[in-house]
Formats: C-alpha cells, sequence, structure tokens
C-alpha cells in the first residue's frame, strides 16, 4: 500500500510491521485510541519479524557454548552465526571482532575497560552520558572534553586541533553518529580521517544511526561501533562492540569468569592460574544472552532485506513532513547545533514557548495517546546549550505550568522509524497545534519528578 502525502507530494511506502500496532491506550478524557509510539530513540517496538523468529527458535532454546545436547549445540550455531550476520550488517574487516554485550551503555564502558593505561580520550561535550562518562571510571586514562561545535566542519577542526597538541601514547576519540537529542549526523568519516591523521583510534556510538542508516564500519573506516538491540528492534537485552581485535585481546577480560576462561588450573602455592581466550569470548564471560543475540541478528536480516536505503527514504519523507508541520507553528522552537540544513535521522528535539516541556509531553500522552519523551534525555550539557541554560539548571519536570515566554528547563524529544505510519505524525501534528492554540484539557501536577494528570 502507498499513500501521497500533501507536505512532500512524494509517496511514502507501508511501515514494516512493529509489535504494539494495535495496542489501544486511554484517554483521561474518556475513551481510548491507538497508542503513537513516537519515541523510538528510547526504546524501538520490536519488529515482527524480530518476534516471529524468536518464537520459532524459543522450543530449541538451550545453553550456549556448555552443552552436549542437540539444543544446545543447535542454540550454540546460532549464537555464532548470529555473531556472522552482525559483522556483515556492520561491513566489519577481516580480524574485526564482534562482542555482544547488554547495551551501548556496556560496549562502550568495555572498551573503556579495555584501552591501554595511559590512553588520552577524546570526547565531545555534545555525547550522550554513555559516550561522555565512561573513560572517567580509569584513574590510568586521561579525558578531554571537547566544546560543542557549531558546524561539522568546526568539529573536524576541533578535534584536529585537540590531537595536534597531544603528546605521545594511544589515544581514542569517542564520537556519535546521529544525535539522540536533534537527530543530526556527525561527520564521522572526516572524524576517522582526523584521529587516523593523528595516529588516534575512533569508536562510533552508533546507538542513534544504526537503527535508522546503514553502518558500515569499513568504508567509514572507525577503529569500534557500538550499539544497543533495543533501539534497532530487538528488545531482548543484547548490544553490541565490534572492531579491532588487538587492544581487546590484551586486556584483561570484562567480566572474569566461565565462558571467557580457557583452562584455570590450580598453583602449587595454593592460588590459581587462568588462561583467558583471544577471542570474542574473552569479554563475554557468563551464559550468553542467546534470545538477545538472535534478536539483533534477525533485526539486522530484517532491515537488509527490507531494503535499508528505501527504509531512509521513507524516513525523511516523515522527517519532512514533520518539520513542516512544526515549522508552522511559531510558539515551536526545534533544537538544532548544526542548523536547519544539516542531515538527521528521525529524532527532532523542540520547546514550545509558555510550556514547560514535561506538561506538555504529559499532555500528549493523557489526552492524545502520544509517546513522546521529556527531559534532558541523558545528554545534559548538549540538551542545556541547545536551550541557552545556565549548568546547574535541574532540568527537571518542575512547576507543570511555566508562566508565557518563561525558558523551558527541559525539552520534548519526538522520535520514530521504520514502524512509524505516517498517522502517527499526522495526529502528533494535529495534537501540537490545538494544545498550544487552545491549551491542555486537563489538569496536571507534579508527583515523584514526573507531569502527570490530576484526577481529583
Ligand atoms: C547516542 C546514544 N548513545 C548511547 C545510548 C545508550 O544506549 P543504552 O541505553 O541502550 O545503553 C543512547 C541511548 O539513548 C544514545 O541515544
Amino acid at each position: 500500500m502507498t499513500v501521497t502525502t500533501a507536505a512532500t507530494d512524494r509517496r511514502i511506502c507501508t511501515p514494516l510491521p512493529v509489535l504494539g500496532r494495535d495496542v489501544l491506550v486511554p484517554l483521561v478524557t474518556g475513551g481510548t485510541v491507538p497508542y503513537a509510539a513516537l519515541d523510538y530513540a528510547a526504546s524501538a517496538p520490536a519488529l515482527q519479524r524480530v518476534w516471529d523468529d524468536i518464537a520459532a527458535y524459543a522450543p530449541y532454546y538451550g545453553s550456549v557454548h556448555r552443552g552436549a545436547g542437540y539444543l544446545s549445540q543447535l542454540s550454540t550455531d546460532l549464537f555464532e552465526q548470529s555473531r556472522d550476520t552482525v559483522a556483515d550488517f556492520l561491513g566489519c574487516r577481516d580480524g574485526d571482532q564482534v562482542i555482544f554485550t547488554r547495551s551501548t551503555t556496556d560496549s562502550l564502558n568495555l572498551l573503556a575497560a579495555v584501552v591501554p593505561a595511559g590512553t588520552h580520550v577524546f570526547v565531545f561535550e555534545t555525547e550522550h552520558h554513555a559516550s561522555l562518562l565512561p573513560w572517567r571510571t580509569r584513574d590510568d586514562v586521561r579525558v578531554t572534553v571537547l566544546s560543542a561545535p557549531r558546524t561539522p566542519e568546526q568539529a573536524v577542526a576541533v578535534l584536529d586541533v585537540a590531537l595536534h597538541g597531544a603528546a605521545k601514547g594511544p589515544k581514542l576519540v569517542c564520537v556519535t553518529g546521529a544525535s539522540n537529542v536533534t537527530g543530526e549526523l556527525w561527520p564521522v568519516r572526516e572524524l576517522a580521517a582526523a584521529a587516523h591523521r593523528h595516529g588516534a583510534r575512533i569508536v562510533l556510538d552508533a546507538a542513534q544511526l544504526a537503527p535508522h542508516h546503514p553502518v558500515d564500519v569499513a568504508a567509514l573506516d572507525v577503529d569500534w561501533v557500538a550499539f544497543s538491540g533495543h533501539k534497532l528492534y530487538a528488545p531482548f537485552g543484547s548490544g553490541v562492540l565490534a572492531g579491532r581485535a588487538d587492544w581487546l585481546r590484551e586486556a584483561e577480560p570484562y567480566l572474569a569468569g566461565g565462558g571467557a576462561s580457557r583452562k584455570v588450573a590450580r598453583r602449587a602455592d595454593g592460588g590459581v592460574d587462568v588462561e583467558w581466550h583471544t577471542t570474542a569470548a574473552r569479554h563475554e564471560a557468563g551464559s550468553p544472552n542467546v534470545i538477545g543475540v538472535y534478536a539483533i541478528a534477525s533485526a539486522c536480516k530484517a532491515l537488509t532485506e527490507a531494503g535499508f536505503g528505501e527504509l531512509v527514504d521513507r524516513e525523511q519523507q516523515l522527517l519532512a513532513r514533520l518539520r513542516a508541520g512544526l515549522a508552522e507553528v511559531p510558539e515551536v522552537r526545534v533544537l538544532s547545533l548544526f542548523g536547519d540544513d544539516a542531515p538527521r535521522v528521525g529524532v527532532l528535539s523542540f520547546v514550545v514557548s509558555g510550556w514547560n516541556s514535561s506538561h506538555f509531553a504529559a499532555a500528549l500522552s493523557a489526552e492524545y495517546g502520544i509517546g513522546v519523551r521529556d527531559g534532558l534525555f541523558c545528554a545534559h550539557p548538549l540538551v542545556r546549550t541547545l536551550l541557552g541554560g545556565e549548568s546547574d539548571d535541574p532540568g527537571e519536570c518542575g512547576a507543570p505550568e511555566a508562566a508565557p515566554g518563561e525558558r523551558s528547563l527541559n525539552a520534548i524529544r519526538v522520535s520514530f522509524g521504520a514502524g512509524t505510519p505516517e498517522e502517527h505524525i499526522d495526529r502528533f501534528l494535529t495534537a501540537v497545534r490545538t494544545l498550544v492554540r487552545e491549551g491542555a484539557r486537563w489538569s496536571y501536577r507534579t508527583e515523584d519528578g514526573r507531569c502527570v494528570p490530576d484526577r481529583g
């Protein structure tokens, strides 16, 4: 099925089937509506295909790397084949390792644990906290936080200067592919070239890029990439760190335990000698999450088979429709670091003058059945920069009512993807227009830091 949209006058094809598309949610004003999930950047709904693959496998579930039985063998094969599928999906080079983790946060903490002592890490202040903070856990690692650039070219220039002045020794740059606040794409290939020019390595935080855009490790020339299954339509508790094997092989295991150890022997002096694996298993101690890993592989296949290029086109059409609709509401200010023309994915944050963002988001949910996110999106320095705030702004929900013209201390984020029907974007735009024009129909109060409908 295809339809023509007025805003773009282009054909927007059918979304990929996802779970939850028929879920009805109650409205505070009475009745129910189908839920409009517009918070994909937090967690995307599972693809139907992923769910079907998991359901088909579930009866065959067995232990991985630790069982002689048929189902254990089958599950081990499935687990290892999933590694190959993810390596293909990411365009990994020969010799790259694909390590299964719990999430992007886990992947970047793993990398932080294995960088050589004395590594100098460079990271922009605009990063998600998962990219900004893990390096601080090491006393023997130096971190330089780079100021927010206002253009992609400036980002490359700032990094170039910082790396030029850095002392000899191992260096690592950590950068996001697509911002979880503005959706804007970062110049990853150019940043990788700058890093390598100065002998540094680079890790790509693809948490928001991978669900929206093909990621090619070899073509981008990044050393590692990290992403989460739950943002890639595979919400079963797995993530990925993929890339160069050397630092991973040389470091102590991230977790010590079974699976990571090849040989353990008691010494005569009473101690224990351990020989660790040098493969990905070194950092995958404990029983692996085969369901989560298979779900990621299934999502990778589903996106590839659907035609990632077409999914990108479709998302860009929805994004154009969303931006055109919001541009017609003068009270709405869309947040942007790189400006209107910057390429971006289906993630957009905004504030509405005269509204507290938490109040606005609460009304979208309670009165229209639309799920967005409000807050600082685990990227506090970036959102404060974009809002023009002070560094000690609490950024919390605060009082539900903001006086007209009062500056919002936080923002509203709308995000979508391959499963989003056009109708959700249209419903969202209608709701925004109505709320701005007519106000909320219900009263709200703050409870445990959240803005909630007042039920008397
Ligand atoms: C850009 C970015 N990086 C990292 C993360 C962390 O992902 P996770 O919570 O799955 O570890 C997120 C989550 O929102 C993100 O948007």
